[in-house]
């Protein structure tokens, strides 16, 4: 049907109704191919004002597409506590066997034997993998690692001029090694070829031709702090509850921790404080967010200045904290990977980023795209052990990324960076608070009050700047 006829034949539905139509809602009708759906927007309340306008429209879509709470039951693995040798052991070993059997997938590692028999081989040329124990300089200036399994450990020779330039190496890490035996009397090493990491596959996202739906992030809302930015919040809230054609069609949004300011999180913090008392910080976020319209989904992990256990993986909110939230806001354990229309997404508060800003060279917390994709890489979360992330040694390596994903949420820094790495889109979710003190002393300046859209249908990433007045226009 062309665009002239399935016009005419809209306007004779509605007119013999009695129903009179605003020029952008039969736009938006024909645009969208709504056409056979037309019957479900005769509500009462439309028959009754005898109009049919755009926000209409917009409502019924919004509504046709309206996810169910219960698809989102979470499931969370029991987390036992644990500090002894055992229990540290395991949780390397759970690490090791989930990286190794993510690096034994790559093409270049066909043949890889264990450390021990790499050592042992007949054959120069070998292929083995191990989590790095340290990482030194021969002194002719090449690169030494010392890599370990579950019952050996081998040195590795990475010459000069191999070295890639911007190419570090860290503790802890699991690596592939391609490369030559030494020959000669004394405890053998291997000369790299060839160092393979687990990595992300490359992959080519295109869009489906499906209708936008929109998943957002946001992150470090610091609600009782007396920097947190209250009045641009509710501008953002009220955007999404506006026509605006973007938040219509936003379906999930996404809270990366640090959603409160916490208290005792830092010595004085009290002095920041609008807000003393936790509960009452709760209280707060709940009301601003129950201003959120229920038909958008809303989920939210803790960070370090939460009112849950600081070292990771940490659980989701109490049940008491639970309860002062709408029933579309859904509690998720930081970190956690997100199913949505097919898509992984992955949040992660995005404690181990203060390690890897520092490791990490061209990374800085105004750019932290680099440390991100160190990361993603690396197939972990927190590829350091015993830096600046609090880790808990569980029996299961929750930090390796064994999912692939779509999307990858981060918070933390109080910056905004979007990029991609391999097909992976990824960001740091800004704050909603302005600069503090202690960043004042460490000399850098948050980016604020920016609401990050991404399409789940398309490559589509946009970037809603609440700082700036005009963004409701
Ligand atoms: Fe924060």
């Amino acid at each position: 049907m062309s665009d002239q006829s399935s016009k005419n034949s809209i306007l004779e539905f509605f007119t013999e109704k009695g129903i009179l139509l605003s020029p952008n809602a039969l736009q938006i009708i024909i645009k969208r191919n709504l056409g056979n759906q037309v019957m479900n927007l005769l509500s009462p309340d439309i028959i009754e004002s005898g109009y049919l306008s755009e926000k209409d429209v917009l409502n019924l879509m919004k509504r046709s597409s309206q996810p169910h709470v219960e698809e989102y039951e979470v499931n969370i693995q029991d987390v036992t506590v644990g500090s002894s040798v055992e229990d540290f052991r395991g949780y390397f070993v759970s690490r090791f066997e989930k990286l190794r059997k993510i690096i034994l997938t790559s093409m270049s590692m066909l043949g890889s034997v264990d450390i021990e028999s790499a050592r042992k081989s007949p054959e120069r040329r070998v292929k083995t993998v191990g989590m790095i124990s340290s990482v030194g300089t021969t002194k002719n200036g090449h690169l030494k690692l010392t890599i370990e399994d579950l019952k050996d450990h081998m040195d590795v020779i990475i010459m000069k001029d191999k070295i890639k330039q911007g190419e570090v190496y860290l503790q802890d890490e699991v690596i592939g090694v391609v490369g030559s035996l030494s020959s000669g009397s004394g405890r053998r090493v291997i000369f790299a070829d060839e160092i393979v990491r687990p990595d992300t596959p490359s992959r080519i996202v295109d869009d489906n031709g499906g209708e936008p739906v929109y998943v957002a992030s946001l992150s470090d809302i610091h609600v009782g702090s007396k920097e947190f930015r209250k009045d641009e919040f509710r501008r953002m809230i009220k955007w999404i509850k506006s026509s605006a054609e973007d938040s219509q069609q936003l379906k999930y949004l996404i809270l990366s921790g640090d959603v409160v300011d916490g208290i005792g999180v830092y010595p004085n913090q009290e002095n920041d404080l609008d807000i003393v008392n936790p509960t009452e910080q709760y209280e707060l976020l709940a009301e601003l967010i129950s201003d959120i319209p229920p038909d958008v989904m809303v989920f939210v992990i803790p960070g370090n200045h939460d009112v849950v256990r600081i070292p990771e993986p940490q659980p989701v909110f109490s049940k008491k904290i639970g309860s002062m939230f709408p029933p579309n806001v859904v509690m998720l354990p930081n970190p956690y990977t997100l199913h949505l229309e097919k898509k992984r997404i992955l949040v992660y508060h995005g404690m181990s980023l203060n390690d890897m800003i520092e490791l990490i060279p061209g990374a800085s917390f105004d750019t932290v795209g680099p440390a991100i994709e160190a990361l993603l890489k690396r197939r972990h979360l927190a590829p350091v052990y015993g830096g600046k992330t609090p880790l808990i040694p569980t029996p299961v390596d929750h930090h390796v990324i064994e999912e692939v994903p779509d999307i990858f949420i981060t918070g933390h820094v109080h910056s905004h960076a979007v990029g991609w790495y391999r097909g992976i889109r990824y960001v740091n979710s800004s704050t909603w608070q302005s600069q503090t003190e202690f960043q004042k002393i460490m000399n850098f300046s948050p980016n604020p009050s920016i609401l990050t859209l991404f399409d789940l249908n398309s490559r589509t990433t946009l970037k809603r700047d609440f700082k700036k007045r005009e963004v409701l226009n």
